[in-house]
């Protein structure tokens, strides 16, 4: 069997290499965005088109089983915020072989995102990266949870939530009650909750890094969340030390369940992208230039926490050396977009397929053995 996922891998990698992505890249990345989406819609409408991406991607293995804050997990890849802005392909996910898809970000209000659609995101080739500039485009919470509603997931699946991008003007009560609009709509839907404090495309910024605004939020969601439903909070990739530092400690102060760690870096935070590639002024950068930015703040955090709360690890995962070291630095989840644009979705499979070797390798039997094995806690 191992033989045949190899092979398959092998074809679909070459395939996807040669002849799907250089058709997808002739489109304007946003374009091709919403062309993905509705070739998934497609597949994922009628008995062929679900067989065969099971065929072609599924994969699964004992070994990469993993129990979450009580939820449990087929295997610890998944798909990060972003993609599925409007939730609507939950059942192409578990085909694919996600261990779990975050959808969003929803906002309390419907959200048309930044100006200029068709053109608010970027790919930068030879850096593995992709500038967006969406600024939360979607539906609106009220809209897509009553799509939602009653509809049965096979894999575990994240609420993101953001504030509605609508206005300069940065008011606390109104940022917190919009951020609840969408917690509420979402009571009896999706296992999981992460609450984004990092959109860097918004007008009034990112307002809850600072530790009075994130102590109201906090308590404002700890008077509305469901018991068994965990909370996360997503930060930036770029922030200085001490601010993740405030970030960590309010979260712990105010017990919330983990972190998603990260979103997306500001081009003047990174310099591991070609410059010249970067053709538009505004925006934020996604994979390779977040990977190593990300996984020193899953490696920090894991310290500060004392790998007490759960770490989603997420940017620039491209294969599964990159998902084991972020696992192996303290995380006990991945998330990913970048990756699975630039490599093809077979690359989910060929994860999973390599993290049962890693583990192997390493001697371990589980992914929580494996967590943060190569960032021992020091003393303190
Ligand atoms: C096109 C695109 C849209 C995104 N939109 C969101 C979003 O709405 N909410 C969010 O929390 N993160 C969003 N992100 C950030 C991703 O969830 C992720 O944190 C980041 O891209 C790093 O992961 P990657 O390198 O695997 O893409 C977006 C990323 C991309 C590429």
């Amino acid at each position: 069997m191992q033989l045949i996922y190899q092979l398959r891998g092998l074809i679909t990698t070459f395939f996807y290499r040669w002849v799907i992505r250089p058709l997808v890249f002739l489109w304007e990345a946003e374009k091709a965005h919403n062309k993905l989406k509705q070739f998934g819609l497609i597949f994922a409408s009628n008995r062929f088109g679900r067989r065969l991406l099971k065929i072609l991607f599924y994969y699964k293995h004992s070994s990469l089983n993993t129990m979450v804050d009580g939820i449990n997990y087929d295997n610890p890849i998944g798909l990060s915020a972003g993609f599925d802005k409007d939730g609507e392909l939950t059942d192409a996910y578990p085909l694919t072989g996600f261990g779990f898809a975050e959808l969003g970000s929803f906002t309390g209000d419907v959200c048309p995102g930044n100006p200029g659609v068709g053109r608010r995101l970027f790919r930068l080739i030879k850096s593995k990266s992709i500038l967006v500039w969406y600024g939360l485009n979607n539906q609106g919470a009220e809209a897509i949870a009553k799509r939602l509603q009653g509809k049965e997931f096979n894999i575990p699946i994240g609420i993101n939530t953001a504030k509605t991008n609508n206005s300069v003007n940065f008011v606390l009560q109104i940022s917190i009650d919009d951020y609840l609009k969408t917690v509420n709509e979402f009571s009896n839907i999706g296992h999981y909750y992460t609450i984004n404090i990092s959109c860097p495309n918004t007008q009034d910024g990112e307002p809850f890094v600072n530790r009075e605004n994130l102590e109201a939020l906090l308590s404002a969601l700890d008077e509305v969340k469901q018991e068994n439903k965990p909370l996360y909070i997503k930060i930036a990739a770029d922030l200085a030390t001490d601010e993740v530092d405030t970030i960590v400690d309010t979260c712990l102060q105010y017990k919330v369940d983990g972190l998603v760690l990260t979103n997306l870096a500001k081009p003047s935070m990174s310099n591991e992208y070609l410059k010249e590639e970067l053709t538009f002024d505004k925006g934020a950068l996604s994979g390779l230039p977040v990977q190593r930015l990300s996984t020193n703040v899953v490696r920090h955090v894991y310290q500060r926490t004392r790998g007490k709360i759960t770490i989603i690890g997420v940017g620039g995962v491209f294969n599964a050396d990159d998902a084991y070291e972020k696992i192996t630095s303290g995380a006990n989840l991945i998330e990913m977009v970048t990756g699975m644009i630039f490599e093809g979705p077979q690359v989910i499979g060929e994860i999973n397929r390599g993290l049962v070797k890693l583990l192997k390798k390493d001697g371990f039997s589980s992914i929580e053995e494996a967590v943060g094995s190569r960032n021992p806690l020091k003393q303190v």
